[in-house]
This record gives C-alpha cells, structure tokens and sequence, in this order.
C-alpha cells in the first residue's frame, strides 16, 4: 500500500483499490461468460456510489433489500429491470416503489407477502415477476449470526409450505412466477454447502416438472467468502471453484438462467480502513495501540468476532517484534480489533491499515458516540 496517497486525508477512512475491484470483477466476467451463469452484486455490502458504477458499468444485476438501495442502484446505473428486490419486510411504499421503476423481480419470503404484493401490483395495474425465496434447510457452516438457510431462521418460505405459495402466485394475474431464489448464508469458503443446495435444487425442479410448472430461472443466492488472514495471498476469491460447482451441479434446462447475489467475494478485499494511532497506552500487563476507528466505523470485530488482518503502514518492513492489544476509542470493551497482535514497534501518528473491509464495513458504519463516519479514498 503506497501511504503516499493518504497524505492529507482526515483518518479514519476507507480506502478501496480501484484496480483490484476492476481485476476482480474481470476474474467473475471470465468464469461467466457464455454461461447461463447472471450476477447481481449485493449492494448491502457496500453502497459507496463510485463503487457501484463501476459494477453497474459492467452490466451486473444488482440485488436490494431496501427502496434507498433501489433508488440509489438506478442513480448508479443498473437497470430496473436487472434489480431484484428482496427481505422479509419490505413495505408498502417500498413495493410501490420497486412497482414504479419497474424492476425486474420481488424475491418473496412468505405467504403472507404474496397477497401483500398481488394487491399492490393490482393497485398499480401492473403485472410483476416474483421469485420465491425457499428456506432449504442447509448449514452453511459459517457464524450463527449471518447463517441464513436453516428452519430457525426467520428467512425464506419453509419447504413444506412451498407447494401452498406456487399456487398463491399462480392464482394471481398480477404475479408471474419467474424463479425461485435461496441464499443460505455469508462467508461460506468451502463448495459442499453450495453443491447441496444445487441438489435440493434439482430435487425441487423435478418435482415441479411433473405438476407441470417450470422456472426460467434458480438464485442461489450470495455467500461466497474471502480469505480475511490472507488478503495479500488471496486478492481475488476462487471464483473458478465457486461458478463451476453451481454451473457443474445444476441441472438446468435450455433456456434457463442462473443467478446469484455476491456482495462481500465483489468488495470485500479491495477496501481498507485506514486509521492513525492516538497514542500507545503501556500498560502494567498490556500495552495497546488506541487508534482513531473505532467499532462505529467498522463494526464486524465487535458484532461477529470477526478479525481484519491490522498493519502498521508507516513501518513497513520493520520486524513484527512487539505484542500489542489494537483498539478503538469508543466507551464500550468491545471495541477492540486485536488482540495480541504481533505488530512492528508503533508510534503516535503511525497509520494503521485494518485490510478487508470493503465489504459491511462503510455499510455498517454509525453515528454512535456523535462521532462522523468515515470518510472514503477511492483511487
Ligand atoms: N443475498 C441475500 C438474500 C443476502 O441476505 C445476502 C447477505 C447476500 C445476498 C450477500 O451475501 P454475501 O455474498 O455478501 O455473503 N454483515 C455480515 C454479513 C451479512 C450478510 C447478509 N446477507 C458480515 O459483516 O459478515
């Protein structure tokens, strides 16, 4: 990282590699051209809206849960009909919204919620294509808190029910039934959870063959995970593995598309936060480097335990000789990025790099303690 380029910016801010975004989405095109394979990028992760014109640039879907996410996708330049619209709460002026702009699909995730939708798109006088989001009941093996796929979870329509909800849509002349859609999880990095959902899949579309429905299209969904310990090692997740074991499984009938929602494997590695230390607190036990990003700037360590690789950028190539406790500035004990962390010896000032946040870092960032959000460097 050239530290070069931070010279003046107001810490702490997040900083995204234009070129490693730009090269990660050439990896995607390559494993996905001339296939059936259609991306839509998850625009939860990172909404940032240069971030999000340089992926609607290359013609991607884009995947909202929100009608700001919507209005924001369209002002970056994807198109309506490319937006698919899902969550298990969207309101009335929500739908109206996706109605009004005309985009391309409503993910639905309940009983209930067709006949919410059928009603609104009959208000409207116009007929829009739904998907029905099926809870498959699969472990993805990934933290509890971002597992998505199993019956506990409050996402999808129960498998039991599914027969009950095809009819409800087809009932409707206001709801064309294009697909079904799953997502069973975040920061999955091992294929089988992907590969058994690709079965249920195929279980699924034989079933249906024979009460004579057919889909145009299966979304499996996002999920794909990135290396966190190694971002420098692995810039640009396996997608390779990823696309061949859903393109390899599926069995798909002429015509039909496949879709998937990627947002974290999209912008995850590209984006740092960037942060300058307060000072260095020596403890009797402990010492720690306090830095100016706190938890309300990256909330990930404190909400999931999770852990961003942290380096010093100003020392760099100094030995990693020192042990320190990496924190932020905010009155809660959870606002603590690392713990005994081997770092060069550090100082007041050194600029700190927590490396893989490009993914629900901004995204997630708050007001909490009145502090100003990060600021953004894209370069
Ligand atoms: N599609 C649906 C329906 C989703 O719920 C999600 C993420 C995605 C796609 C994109 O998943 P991805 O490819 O990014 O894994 N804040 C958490 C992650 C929450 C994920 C929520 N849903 C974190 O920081 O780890």
């Amino acid at each position: 990282m050239d530290i070069n380029i931070f010279e003046g910016v107001k810490t702490p801010f997040y900083y995204y590699d234009k070129a490693l975004l730009e090269q990660t989405l050439d990896a995607i095109e390559a494993c996905t051209a001339g296939t059936p394979m259609k991306v839509h990028y998850a625009i939860k992760a990172n909404s940032e809206p240069e971030i999000l014109r340089i992926i609607s640039a290359r013609g991607f879907g884009a995947d909202c849960v929100s009608g700001n996410e919507i209005k924001t996708a369209i002002e970056c330049g994807f198109l309506p009909e490319n937006i698919y619209y899902a969550g298990v709460g969207k309101t009335d002026e929500e739908i109206l919204a996706g109605i009004d702009f005309g985009i391309g699909c409503f993910n639905i995730e309940s009983l209930e919620e067709i006949d919410i939708l059928a009603e609104l798109a009959s208000e409207r006088g116009k007929q829009v294509t739904v998907a029905l989001r099926v809870n498959p009941n699969i472990d993805a093996h990934t933290h509890e808190y971002i597992t998505t796929g199993l019956k506990e979870n409050k996402f999808g329509i129960d498998l039991r029910v599914l027969d009950d909800a095809v009819k409800k849509v087809k009932a409707s002349e206001y709801l064309d039934l294009g697909g079904l859609h799953f997502h069973i999880g975040s920061q999955i990095t091992i294929s089988e959870p992907f590969k058994i959902l690709c079965d249920r899949i195929n279980e699924l579309q034989a079933k249906f063959r024979l009460d004579g429905i057919d889909f145009r299209f299966f979304n499996v969904g996002g999920g794909l995970g990135i290396d966190y310990d190694n971002p420098e090692e692995n810039p640009i997740p396996d997608f390779a593995t990823y696309f061949d074991t859903i393109l390899s499984s599926l069995h798909l009938k002429e015509g039909q598309e496949v879709h998937c929602e990627l947002g974290r494997a999209i912008v995850a590695q590209c984006g740092s936060l960037i942060s300058k230390v307060v000072l260095v607190k020596k403890g009797l036990d402990k010492n720690f480097v306090i830095i100016d990003a706190g938890m309300s700037d990256l909330i990930r360590p404190a909400l999931y335990g999770a852990h961003h690789k942290i380096e010093n950028i100003s020392a760099v190539g100094k030995p990693a000789d020192k042990v320190y406790d990496v924190v932020g500035p905010i009155c809660e004990s959870s606002d603590v990025f690392g713990k005994d962390e081997l770092l060069p010896e550090t100082q007041r000032g050194d600029l700190i790099a927590l490396r893989s946040a490009g993914a629900y870092g901004s995204a997630m960032a708050s007001h909490y303690n009145m502090r100003d959000l990060p600021g953004t460097l894209i370069r």
